[in-house]
């Protein structure tokens, strides 16, 4: 479904993807990890096509996103929902046109079939309290949420988010995975997700993998990933429980 090959990537004469190889199979979740600053949001914006690869491919349902002109990339992104690492909602629009909006944009659907699906994906996330509010009067995570309905409201095949819990509660935390996971089942997406929660990567991961320096250093299914003893996976997991020592043995 979702292939890298091989990616090269330099910005700002900085390498930043240095050699990158992922695969992501249909209706699977793969989870990124990683530190800071060492490409997981570019790898994302490689899979949309927000980038190019300097050298490689990338490949979406068989498709070469980087070869693809200004059209291709259109179509392609009718398939792609992406929940950007702000949430990124329109603060001059309520909850309900930021979700309408790209089925007015992007489909010729009615504005009562659109009602339907909006209120439908609002309701399954439990927002229907909130339609009539602006971004700003409504909490952080209703904004997360909202992010998460617009980007899903077209249905795509495909899902990528960028963070998506970061700066939620652990309540809350839970309750986007719970909804990233209804969302899969329900329409069998296949998603990639950005994240630094361990929780979130053990629960909805098919598969997870460590990017650092611009290349996956370790990738396997959660129990595979919890027994690495590679140090960067080893100082992700420990990390979580702010020891500074080592808690989980293999
Ligand atoms: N459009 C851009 N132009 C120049 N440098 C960029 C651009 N986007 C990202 N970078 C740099 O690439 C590196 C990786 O960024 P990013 O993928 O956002 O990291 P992260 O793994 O934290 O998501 C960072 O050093 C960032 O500053
Ligand atoms: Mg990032």
């Amino acid at each position: 479904m979702i292939k890298l090959e091989k990616v090269y990537k330099t910005l700002g004469h900085r390498p930043i993807l240095r050699g990158l190889d992922l695969e992501v199979k249909r209706g699977e979740t793969l989870i990124i990890i990683g530190p800071s600053g060492t490409g997981k949001s570019v790898t994302l914006s490689h899979i949309i096509g927000l980038m190019r690869p300097d050298e490689g491919r990338v490949l979406v349902d068989g498709i070469d996103v980087g070869a693809q002109d200004k059209k291709g990339l259109e179509v392609l992104r009718t398939k792609i929902g992406m929940l950007f690492q702000g949430g990124a909602l329109l603060n001059w629009m309520d909850i309900y046109d930021n979700v309408a909006l790209p089925l007015r944009e992007k489909t010729s659907l009615s504005e009562i079939e659109i009602r339907e699906r909006v209120m439908n994906i609002l309701e399954f996330l439990e927002l229907k309290g909130a339609i009539h509010k602006m971004p700003s009067e409504i909490s952080g995570g209703m904004v997360k949420r909202a992010g998460l309905a617009r980007a899903v409201v077209c249905e795509p095949k495909i899902m990528l988010y960028d963070e998506p819990t970061s700066g939620l509660d652990p309540v809350m935390s839970r309750k986007i995975d719970s909804l990233v996971e209804l969302l899969k089942q329900r329409y069998g997406m296949t998603s990639v997700m950005v994240t630094h929660d361990l929780v979130s990567a053990v629960n909805i991961g098919d598969k997870i993998a460590m990017l650092a320096e611009g290349k996956v250093v370790e990738y396997g299914t959660p129990q595979e990933f919890m027994q690495s003893t590679h140090p960067l996976v080893r100082e992700f997991i420990n990390a979580q429980f702010n020891t500074g020592k080592k808690v989980f043995h293999a």
